[in-house]
């Protein structure tokens, strides 16, 4: 059976979705764990966009291993040069280079003619051979480039060294029947000389369509991001495309590398990490997706599960939730707990989540897995922590002038006010604002119950602003203006990092 490379590029398309930005560690946790999925490349950034960036790719370049590591650059020789600086320590690396061949991208936006077009990309293809083995090479807006020409690019960057060339619809513009099509010509063209990757925008929510088109006519790799996020609307979803070739194999006649029970908990933490759910109804990883509320299907499913299941909820690692741990349990079943859901903590991490669970056990009758990895992500996100929450009390009710008295930490230095609101989070937001002097303003304020019943944990994901950037902050608590606060607080933290 043909196996279909996956090539993840959450961190890079993904990251340029708007609110989606991640910082240094998180995109380390993130890329750990696209490891675990199995994915075949990381698209770990664009090196030459900011030094954050670079950063980023070479850290993940030094600390992940088991998987090729690549950074994007344009079909520039300082980009190639800063890619390769970026992604040379990797046991497994590749430079992708990139350049537009549709007219429309050539007369308006480079100004360039299709042979100089052409020559530059195989000059920089060249250049990134003679530094790296392994080369990718992108035509920017290839579905909106007329074929001839668009193969003659493709051929040339292939006798110029490039061993993938990927065929973006960098505007998601196309068809599955007319990318099909397009993928089955070049394919005829170069035979096995390069793998044909796809790499398929969603504006028109045909992304994972055309990427299967493209793979039943010979594509050899999936350009894909967790929970499809990316720039616009977004990528072709991984686990989408992937669901669909395990669960059609009769029908594709191919597979992946993908380990599909790491499905739903690689997209929870990018959930996690960027504050950016997805609709309740997404195939796959929504929290509907094996839901059934029909009474004829509940009916179906008692009697036999193939009548209204096509896959598994534990094929993609879901399970039950189940009841696991209570305030009677003891460090032993915490940290057994914490090696089932996948976390590898040093034993200062352990005891320190271990305080943060019993802490929480005496506020929930019940601790859920969601709660375990909720309590573990906030607690070792690792930003830097300026500003800390200590202690919140609020007066509000029917009638009451909603009043709160926050004390914090700031630079270690204890403060505490009082201030009015609105309700009681604007009271809250008020005492912190005033305390940490910000100047930001705040965007967004989503809450959300991580687990059933009244004494859920709440989730509240806050997105602020100062000059012009924007930095989500998440919170969970028992109480929801707890976790209002330390969303909020996370956020400046966030800020504050930024800043230094
Ligand atoms: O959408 C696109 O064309 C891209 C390229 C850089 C591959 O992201
Ligand atoms: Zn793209």
């Amino acid at each position: 059976m043909r196996i279909i490379k996956i090539f993840d590029t959450t961190l890079r398309d993904g990251e340029q979705s708007p609110g989606c930005s991640m910082n240094v560690d998180e995109k380390i946790s993130m890329a750990k764990q696209l490891v675990k999925l199995g994915v075949d490349v990381i698209e770990a950034g664009f090196p030459i966009a900011s030094p954050g960036d670079f950063a980023a790719v070479k850290r993940i370049a030094n600390e992940v291993q088991g998987t090729i590591i690549a950074g994007l650059a344009r079909a520039k020789e300082e980009d190639i040069r800063r890619a390769w600086e970026a992604v040379k320590d990797a046991p497994k690396h590749r430079i992708h280079t990139f350049h537009s061949t549709s007219d429309i991208h050539l007369k308006y936006q480079f100004r360039v003619s299709r042979e100089e077009a052409l020559k530059r990309s195989v000059a920089m293809v060249r250049l990134a051979r003679s530094l790296a083995e392994d080369i990718e090479f992108s035509p920017m807006d290839a579905t909106r480039t007329e074929l001839p020409y668009l193969i003659e690019v493709v051929q040339a960057v292939i006798e110029a060294g490039a061993s993938t060339v990927n065929i973006p619809d960098t505007v998601g513009y196309t068809t599955p029947t007319e990318f099909g099509a397009m993928i089955r010509a070049i394919k005829e063209t170069i035979g096995n000389t390069a793998v044909i990757a796809v790499h398929c925008h969603n504006d028109l929510g045909l992304a994972v369509a055309n990427s299967l088109a493209a793979i039943r006519s010979g594509a050899g790799q999936v350009e894909c991001t967790i929970n499809g996020i990316g720039e616009r609307a977004g990528n072709c979803s991984m686990e989408e495309v992937v669901m669909n070739l395990a669960t059609r194999k009769d029908f594709y006649k191919a597979t992946t590398n993908i380990n599909t029970k790491e499905i739903i908990r690689t997209s929870r933490l990018l959930t996690r990490i960027t504050g950016m759910h997805v609709q309740p109804n997404k195939a796959i990883v929504g929290a509907n997706a094996f839901a059934h509320e029909s009474g004829i299907h509940q009916d179906g499913l008692l009697k036999e599960k193939m009548t209204y299941e096509i896959m598994r909820p534990e094929d993609i690692g879901l399970k039950q939730t189940e009841l696991i741990l209570g305030k009677h349990s003891g460090r032993h079943a915490f940290k057994s707990r914490l090696q089932e859901l996948g976390y590898d903590l040093a034993p200062e991490e352990i005891e320190s989540a271990f305080v943060k669970f019993k802490h929480l056990a005496d506020q929930k009758k019940e601790i859920f897995d969601e709660d375990i990895e909720t309590l573990v992500t906030e607690e070792f996100s690792r930003i830097p922590v300026v500003f800390r929450l200590m202690d919140l009390k609020v007066a509000s009710g029917m009638g009451v002038v909603p009043k709160s008295t926050v004390k914090m930490k700031i630079r270690g230095r204890s403060v505490q006010k009082t201030a009015k609101g609105d309700g009681p989070v604007d009271a809250t937001y008020k005492a912190i604002a005033g305390m940490t002097r910000t100047k930001s303003n705040l965007l967004k304020f989503e809450v959300k119950g991580i687990t059933g019943g009244t004494d859920a944990l709440g989730e509240v994901v806050v997105t602020l602003e100062e000059n012009g950037k924007n930095a989500r902050g998440q919170g969970a608590d028992t109480d929801i203006i707890v976790a209002a606060a330390k969303a909020y607080i996370n956020a400046l933290n966030k800020i504050a990092s930024r800043k230094k």
